[in-house]
């Protein structure tokens, strides 16, 4: 095969979703489909359930566990599908935005009781910003939810997206009598069933057809009839360009566990969703057909073991073929590298590839050199840009509670906040180490890790910070201007970035007025990663 169809028959997407919504039992029904795993329940396991903060151990161990379905690739109808899984626990949102960085295209799962959920405008955000279509998947139709329309109305609003239904539910909770599908013109009849994989379909090219009456009878199919007019007057045509420019959003609705609407989505997701696409580095954009082989890390993943400090970074291919015991260079540290033993999460096995495509995701064993961000290529020196750290909301600073042992803590801090699990900022005089999270989780987990993985005792101490900002000026005197007279606020970031620490919204507000010519980033994706 040709390393232009190897590009076609590639989909590498995202799921995401508040807690809840059924993004797992999706993940898992898209799995079966593709003959990845056999029986449901075999993805379950490896969630992050919405646990309570003192348990963070069990977190630990489920996100252990998530090692092995954090990519499950399979394939379907000649396609090689990739799904990189995103947690949903809100503490670690800061993953889910970075996988993000590494698919193109996502699917969003909604609760049709619950309408748009918070984490879900959050994610739906990073997606707007780096423009990557999105089809919408509201799930649980067999419960009493919304009314559809109203559930439309909900996410153009809540997530500022143009959307268009391309299935119609024909009632919902107990009246629920399955979709239509509006792209193919066809009638999927609900059936609940948790084991069966395929619907009854019946194929009604006109609605106005009695046979629908037949189905369905005759006050739903009028009901129907009279949804698709308004569904027709109200929305525009679904255009796939508007589609893949990340400006409309396609709608599905059906019943994941029920296994109802998901194949219709599915074979819709592998007809218009994008093959990889073309990524952009410091020294202009990068295309997957380029010979030359480039990718990026976009997670790194540490080995519960204790005493195997040895880590998997992600990698996600971009251009090239990317080769076994080949050597690569490290973009960041200025060395070449090889690896012997990349590995492929093809199904639920992990195995050593000897080769891998863009659009592709491997892991690469990691003994420290890797950091979120970085770049390997064939030789060149570009680096990919857009992979964000986001301003923290919880804010900590990091105590040192035995003396003897400030080396480890040292080494366990740097090495932790490489691997994304939190950002650190270092502030002057005294090299205070400030460690901010989107979740309260984090501290248990960096605290526990630091004393098991490291031998480091520490204790956090609150800080009073409502937001990090990364600043760009063109008036460099009114920028050092600033930095000198909010010294105390002012810390560096891992790359050695100045970021000012705001107390308040209010704060923050001043500052912005003050030095009009200063411009406050909330995340540092202005910068080269
Ligand atoms: P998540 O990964 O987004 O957090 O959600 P997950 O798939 O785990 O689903 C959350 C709960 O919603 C699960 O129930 C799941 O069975 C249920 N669910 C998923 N899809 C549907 C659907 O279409 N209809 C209905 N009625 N429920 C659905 P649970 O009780 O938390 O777990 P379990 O005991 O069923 O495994």
């Amino acid at each position: 095969m040709s390393i232009v169809e190897e590009i076609q028959k590639r989909r590498t997407f995202g799921i995401i979703s508040h807690p809840d919504a059924g993004k797992t039992t999706l993940t898992e029904k898209l799995l079966l489909y593709g003959g990845a795993i056999q029986s449901a329940g075999a993805v379950k396991n490896s969630k992050i359930k919405k646990t309570a903060t003192s348990d963070f151990m069990e977190i630990e161990k489920q996100r252990g566990i998530s090692v092995a379905t954090s990519v499950m690739a399979f394939n379907y109808k000649g396609r090689k599908i990739n799904i990189l899984d995103t947690p949903g626990h809100k503490d670690f949102a800061e993953d889910t935005y970075r996988t993000l960085t590494a698919v193109d295209s996502v699917i969003l799962v909604v609760d049709c009781v619950k309408g748009v959920e918070a984490q879900t405008e959050r994610l739906m955000e990073v997606c707007r910003m780096r423009k990557t279509p999105v089809i919408i998947y509201v799930n649980k139709l067999d419960l009493e939810g919304q009314d559809g329309f109203d559930l439309l109305d909900e996410l153009e609003s809540k997530l500022d997206i143009k959307v268009r239904p391309l299935s119609w539910p024909i009632g919902v909770g107990h009246t629920f009598k399955g979709v239509y599908n509006l792209f193919d013109k066809n009638l999927n009849l609900f059936n609940p069933s948790k084991t069966k994989v395929e619907t009854d379909t019946v194929s009604i090219e006109d609605i106005s057809s009695p046979v629908l009456d037949e189905q369905i009878g005759e006050d739903p199919a009028n009901q129907l009839r009279e949804d698709i007019d308004l569904i027709d007057g109200v929305y525009d045509a679904f255009s796939e360009e508007d589609y893949m420019k990340g400006d409309v959003a396609p709608v599905f609705f059906g019943s994941a566990v029920n296994n109802f609407g998901v194949k219709e989505m599915l074979d819709t997701f592998i007809r218009i969703s994008p093959f990889p696409q073309a990524r952009e580095t410091d020294e202009g954009m990068i295309e997957p057909l380029d010979k030359k082989f480039s990718g990026f890390i976009f997670k790194i993943h540490a080995n519960l073991d204790p005493k195997h400090r040895d880590r998997i970074a992600f990698l996600r291919i971009c251009s090239g073929i990317f080769e076994r015991n080949t050597f690569y260079k490290h973009v960041r540290l200025d060395k070449k590298m090889r690896f012997s033993n990349p590995t492929s999460f093809m199904a639920q096995d992990k195995s050593v590839i000897e080769e891998a495509y863009p659009g592709d995701v491997i892991g690469l064993y990691d003994s420290g050199n890797f950091k979120i961000g970085d770049t390997l290529t064939q030789g060149d020196n570009f680096m990919f840009k857009g992979i964000p750290s986001f301003s923290p909301e919880i804010f900590k600073e990091l105590e040192n509670r035995d003396p003897m042992k400030s080396k480890q803590l040292e080494k366990g801090i740097q090495q932790l906040t490489d691997e994304g699990v939190a950002q650190l900022f270092i502030m002057q005089p005294g090299n205070r180490k400030i460690v901010g999270t989107v979740g309260a989780l984090q501290f248990d987990v960096i605290q526990y890790r630091l004393e098991h993985e490291y031998g480091a005792k520490c204790e956090f101490v609150p800080k009073k910070y409502h937001m990090a900002c990364w600043m760009t000026s063109d008036n460099e005197q009114q920028l050092d201007q600033f930095l000198k007279v909010k010294a105390n606020y002012i810390a560096d970031d891992k790359d050695g970035n100045k970021v000012f620490l705001a107390e308040s919204p209010f704060l923050l507000k001043m500052a912005e007025q003050d030095y009009p010519d200063i411009v406050f980033h909330r995340t540092s994706e202005f910068k080269v990663a």
